[in-house]
């Protein structure tokens, strides 16, 4: 049986190893193995001696446990560890839904959130709840998501900081889809990949996991810590039955994490606030350096600066941004994502400010654009 097309994922394969200029990346710069272990003071000896054993189901016990007291109201026993983010999905999907089950999906969206859950319960049960273009950045309409809410309606997903607007709503807000979530007896997945990652002039918001025990909590070590290569990700269950479900279906995905990457997560959870202070850094500076770049092309590019996250969603008005993307990866090696392919228009593109190389891809880009447009 075949699933939709994993567009971006595609489009990364595709390119991400051979462009060398990337402009579009979620996730944030990395580091190696041995400077984890060096910042979280752990000998590398102690690495090497790891036995390459099954590791628990659930995840090592003292990391959900830490995990666990970065929540209010959460232990754990809430938490179960993943062999990817990613996973995360795919599992609360299939444990809450049944076919014709409707859903609404807050939209665009990465990927995963829309089509497994389309494969599931069919397209047509799938409702978009849509960003709204403001003048300045993007907007919200909770009454919109209300009109979508029906007697079969069963989940409301979301993702805050949001893939790909840069969106973060307000502690209101959030306290009104949790009220909403509540009051109709709905279930809330809430994809929580860039938690932490908030910019100057935006007030932190809660985790959804402590607002209401009806919703799905997922989060990972990807973006925020700029790990992607561990594939360390977790859910926030607090329903128990809900749980119970989850880990069996997880026992025919992966069954449990890998031993290295467990260790290695473990590392980086005592050194998490550098790490994410790092990311944030990084991503300031690329922010300035976009919002010069933006005042010199107001013709070209219309540019609502992201609220949170390592992102954008950034308005470019040639006729298609997504053969431009292509022709731009492989005339001049330089990457840009056409949203298209997380369901937004041929008129956007993604941006990604998290890694170390922006401002030189950034330079690239701009010398290919005078090359066109000047
Ligand atoms: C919103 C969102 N959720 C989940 C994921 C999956 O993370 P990972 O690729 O680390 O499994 C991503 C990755 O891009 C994402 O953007």
């Amino acid at each position: 049986m075949r699933i939709s097309d994993f567009e971006t994922e595609h489009f990364f394969a595709k390119y991400e190893f051979s462009t060398p200029f990337q402009l579009c990346n979620s996730d944030c710069e990395t580091i190696s193995i041995a400077e984890l272990l060096t910042m979280a003071d752990v000998p590398m000896k102690n690495f090497g001696e790891l036995s390459l054993g099954y590791t628990q189901s659930l995840g090592h016990p003292e990391l959900r446990e830490k995990i666990a007291g970065s929540y209010e109201n959460v232990t754990a026993e809430d938490v179960i560890m993943l062999a990817s983010p990613v996973e995360g999905i795919y599992l609360a999907a299939r444990a809450v839904l049944e076919p014709a089950d409707e859903v609404i999906v807050l939209t665009p969206a990465y990927d995963a959130l829309v089509n497994v859950i389309e494969h599931i319960v069919g397209r047509a049960n799938v409702h978009r709840w849509n960003f709204i273009a403001g003048k300045h950045q993007w907007e919200l309409d909770i009454g919109q998501l209300k009109k979508l809410i029906h007697l079969k309606t069963k989940l409301i997903v979301v993702n805050f900081p949001h893939n790909p607007t840069g969106f973060l709503p307000s502690q209101a807000q959030m306290d009104q889809l949790a009220e909403i979530v509540e009051q109709n007896n709905l279930l809330l997945f809430c994809d929580e990949i860039y938690f932490g990652l908030v910019h100057s002039g935006t007030k932190p918001i809660k985790s959804a996991a402590e607002m209401t025990k009806r919703s799905i909590v997922l989060n990972g070590l990807s973006k925020t810590y700029g790990l992607p290569g561990l594939r360390t990700g977790w859910l926030v269950i607090r329903d128990r039955e809900l749980r119970e479900n989850i880990i069996n279906w997880k026992s025919y995905t992966s069954i449990c994490a890998s031993a290295p990457s467990e260790f290695l997560a473990m590392a980086a959870w005592s050194v998490r606030q550098q790490l994410r202070d790092r990311s944030i850094a990084l991503i300031e500076h690329n922010l300035n350096l976009a919002d010069a770049f933006f005042q010199r092309w107001p013709q070209l590019f219309y540019w609502r600066r992201p609220m949170a996250s390592s992102i954008a969603l950034v308005r470019m008005d040639v006729p298609s941004v997504q053969a431009y993307a292509t022709e731009l990866a492989e005339r001049a090696g330089i990457l840009i994502l056409p949203a298209i392919s997380l369901g937004s228009d041929d008129q956007h593109m993604r941006m990604g400010f998290g890694r170390a190389a922006f401002g030189e891809a950034l330079q690239q880009f701009e010398q290919y654009l005078h090359t066109q447009f000047n």
